[in-house]
């Protein structure tokens, strides 16, 4: 049995919390089989930290943030702050944990559960057995770069700028981390640019490649220009093992192979910083679909994102991969016996909505722990 795990939960907004909940009971019945025991603690974020402190995150929340071992984030966002000014968006709660913890590194694994290899807009044959992982860089380019703003010109109109920047440090450590990736799955990382028309990204191949040579040559490294790779993850999407890339094409990609998944609602992410000299890595995890305000309190929401993302805090934080496993298994058997939420209804299965869900992942917990 380990020591006392500290855990920070963000469930933020729309279906955040009802998600979370489930997430909280996996976590219950971990503690009650003498598995795992965290100490938990909640805070608001988002437009819930927004709605009670002003703002959507609080510098009581980030120091939170800062002294736990890992942070469970469930979604930020909703209609009623979509005319907020730029420094009151919710998402400047994910964007500001991103920064404060230097969590550069955001890992966005596209895996296609075989249960619903046919749920994929794509033919079952080009999508099963998809298993890729984008590794995003997640505190820098053009969504932190500077100069940015919206200025007026002289004559009156504007003129809105943001930067893509990159510095050598900031890509190799973010390569490290694919190439680590890559030694503990197929060895091969696809890094992902525009070599062609930007200098961040002939700055970006060069650095790639020399970290490659140096530290990381037994790993197959090759080159993509963004927008091929695109087109090719829709064309042949199972060529790829790991895809390193940047800020805001990994946003485009991640969300793009999502899709090649069947179901957005399906997917986790874990976004890791640098360890300090004891070894303590700051991290979050969360489900890579929003805060879904159009199904939100109705209890039909897809739990079993956040679930896997907590299966992802468990072997990236604590190292506890009997245990992460646990709970893949009994998610990937509670769709093989054909329990579905909607967003992911397929002819002939059994509809069931968030809590059902959460029991059925238990029920099968129960029995692979038997
Ligand atoms: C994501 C989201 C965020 C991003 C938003 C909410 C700021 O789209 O995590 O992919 O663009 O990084
Ligand atoms: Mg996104």
């Amino acid at each position: 049995m380990s020591a006392n795990k500290k855990l920070l939960i963000l469930p933020g907004d729309g279906i955040g919390p009802e998600i979370m909940r489930e997430v909280r009971r996996v976590i219950d019945w971990m503690d009650r089989r003498g598995l795992v025991h965290f100490d938990l603690q909640e805070d608001l974020v988002g437009g819930a930290s927004l709605d009670v402190h002003g703002v959507p995150l609080t510098d009581a929340c980030l120091a939170r943030a800062r002294a736990a071992d890992a942070v469970l984030f469930g979604a930020v966002g909703g209609p009623q702050y979509a005319s907020f000014g730029f420094d009151k968006r919710p998402e400047l709660a994910i964007l500001g944990l991103r920064a404060g913890l230097g969590l550069f590194a955001n890992l966005r694994p596209a895996q296609v559960f075989d249960a619903l290899a046919a749920a994929s807009t794509l033919k079952p044959e080009i999508v099963r057995g998809l298993d890729i992982m984008i590794v995003r860089e997640s505190t820098g380019g053009i969504y932190f770069g500077q100069p940015r703003g919206i200025e007026t010109l002289p004559d009156g109109t504007q003129r809105g700028i943001n930067t893509e920047v990159y510095t050598t440090a900031e890509i190799t450590r973010v390569a490290r981390v694919a190439f680590e990736m890559a030694r503990q799955r197929q060895g091969r990382v696809t890094s992902v640019e525009k070599s062609n028309v930007m200098e961040s990204g002939l700055l970006w191949r060069q650095t790639v490649q020399a970290l490659h040579d140096a530290e990381y040559a037994d790993v197959a490294l090759t080159h993509m220009y963004a927008d091929n790779c695109a087109m090719q993850l829709v064309r042949a999407p199972r060529q790829f093992d790991v895809i390193l890339t940047s800020n805001l094409f990994g946003d485009l990609l991640s969300d793009l192979a999502s899709m090649l998944t069947g179901s957005l609602g399906m997917l986790a992410s874990a976004t890791l910083g640098a360890a300090d000299a004891a070894g303590r890595r700051p991290a979050l995890y969360e489900p890579i679909h929003g805060s879904a305000p159009d199904i939100a309190g109705r209890g039909i929401a897809n739990p079993l994102a956040q679930i896997l993302s907590f299966a992802m805090l468990l072997r990236y934080s604590f190292a506890l991969e009997k245990e992460a496993a646990l709970v893949e298994r009994a998610v990937a058997a509670t769709l093989s016996a054909g329990l579905r939420t909607a967003d992911i209804m397929a002819p002939g299965c059994t509809q069931l909505g968030t809590t059902a869900m959460g029991d059925a992942v238990l029920r099968e917990l129960d029995k692979l722990a038997a």
